[in-house]
């Protein structure tokens, strides 16, 4: 069955013509499939199930929150499409079989939830929401005034906007003054309380619980793999920094897995498909252990989160024996891309700067520092959630798609 041709000119002039074609529908396969044709962009098929259950009638959504109405098994087993017919050039009602439910479905909404379609990323491991960086990146990280990201939603969605594609930004004119770190984050939500506290303190200390808090240099590394699950975003917000180095420094983890995986498509698949395992004794107040993989993907094969800390990496027991001498080699080949310098970003940060890590993206370490000078910085953690939920809800009250960053 062929539904009437429609104009679509009032869709998304980034996904359709805006030649006044025309949508048409036809229903395949005895009712399972509907074709749906989108003049000059090819054609889409859905399948029966997947409408009814998408559909956008007030009994399956809820107008106001959107929420699902229905569960599956309000579905009957055997749904078939019985009509769909073009209305009023942007949506479109259907009819099912066996029970005669009627739904309407809006046809740009459609049009942005097409799933038949050739994959478009065949060798590709990174979300397309993420560009990846290496140590070129030095010359236009994100950066914007924190007096101005607070006054002004547009300079806000900027920044919050390059953390989700770039993992990382800065932040001037932070107040120098303690806790300042959460003033930063409530920006976009709350903070990740931990058994650190809301927010930990990172200087210089004679007997340290966490090498973090030496005048060592450290290895880039996420932080806390030993947790589950682990804090998505992380904040490090300068009070004093007089110590002669000290340098912070940031590698793309993403990029760094890019790499591995032309170079090592096996050493890439060792640390995606064993898990390793991490582990936290912090005395008396917590003892925290967490197995996961160092490259964990997405069924889809997209990189999820990269966990590396060689200072809380508890002996791995999850690689098969015949495999463990390959892990290795893959476990190093993996450090030397993050450690070779080709890839890291550093900087140092003065009083009242901040930068900020995708915590499951990015890493960060130090330049060792030494002199009578002050190394004084307080970090905090928080999540990709409530920044990702911050920058839709500011998109929307810009009336703006995205914007791109700042840089
Ligand atoms: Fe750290």
């Amino acid at each position: 069955m062929r539904g009437p041709s429609v104009n679509i000119t009032n869709m998304s002039p980034t996904t359709q013509p805006n030649d006044g074609s025309l949508v048409t529908v036809e229903i395949l396969d005895n009712g399972n499939l509907l074709n749906v044709c989108w003049p000059e962009l090819g054609q889409s098929r859905f399948h029966a199930v997947w409408l009814r259950d998408n559909g956008q009638d007030s009994q399956t959504r809820d107008a106001s929150n959107y929420q699902k109405l229905i569960t599956l098994n309000d579905i009957p087993v055997q749904t078939l499409i019985d009509s769909a017919i073009v209305l009023d050039g942007d949506k479109m009602e259907l009819v099912f079989n066996p029970d005669g439910w009627s739904t309407v479905i809006g046809l740009e909404w459609l049009w942005e939830r097409r799933y038949d379609r050739e994959p478009d990323r065949v060798d590709r491991i990174c979300p397309p929401t993420v560009t990846t960086w290496g140590a070129e990146f030095a010359n236009s990280l994100p950066r914007a005034s924190y007096l101005e990201a607070k006054s002004d939603p547009h300079v806000l969605l900027d920044w919050l906007s390059s953390i989700d594609r770039y993992g990382t930004a800065l932040l001037d004119d932070v107040q120098v003054q303690s806790e300042a770190v959460l003033d930063v984050i409530s920006l976009f939500g709350p903070p990740r309380e931990t058994n650190y506290g809301r927010y930990f303190e990172i200087k210089a200390q004679s007997q340290p619980t966490n090498l973090a808090n030496t005048s060592l240099g450290l290895q880039v590394h996420t932080d806390n793999p030993y947790r589950d699950p682990v804090p998505t975003l992380q904040f490090f917000g300068c009070l004093q920094n007089d110590a002669q180095g000290g340098d912070s420094v940031i590698v793309d983890g993403f990029r760094a897995a890019e790499l591995l995986r032309k170079a090592s498509p096996s050493h890439f698949e060792l640390l995606t498909k064993h898990s390793a395992q991490f582990d936290f004794h912090g005395g008396k107040n917590a003892h925290l252990r967490a197995t996961r993989p160092i490259l964990e993907c997405s069924p889809e094969g997209e990189l999820l989160c990269v966990r590396f800390n060689n200072r809380s990496a508890d002996a791995f027991t999850q690689i098969p024996f015949e495999r463990m001498q390959e892990y290795y080699e893959a476990y190093r080949h993996f450090a030397e891309l993050l450690t070779s310098g080709q890839l890291e970003v550093s900087f140092k940060l003065n009083a009242g700067q901040l930068f900020v890590t995708d915590n499951t993206r990015v890493l960060h370490g130090r330049k060792g520092f030494s002199g009578s000078g002050l190394r004084w910085m307080q970090g905090a953690y928080a999540d990709k959630d409530a920044l990702k939920s911050k920058i839709l809800l500011l998109q929307r009250e810009l009336s703006v798609g995205d914007r791109g960053v700042v840089g």
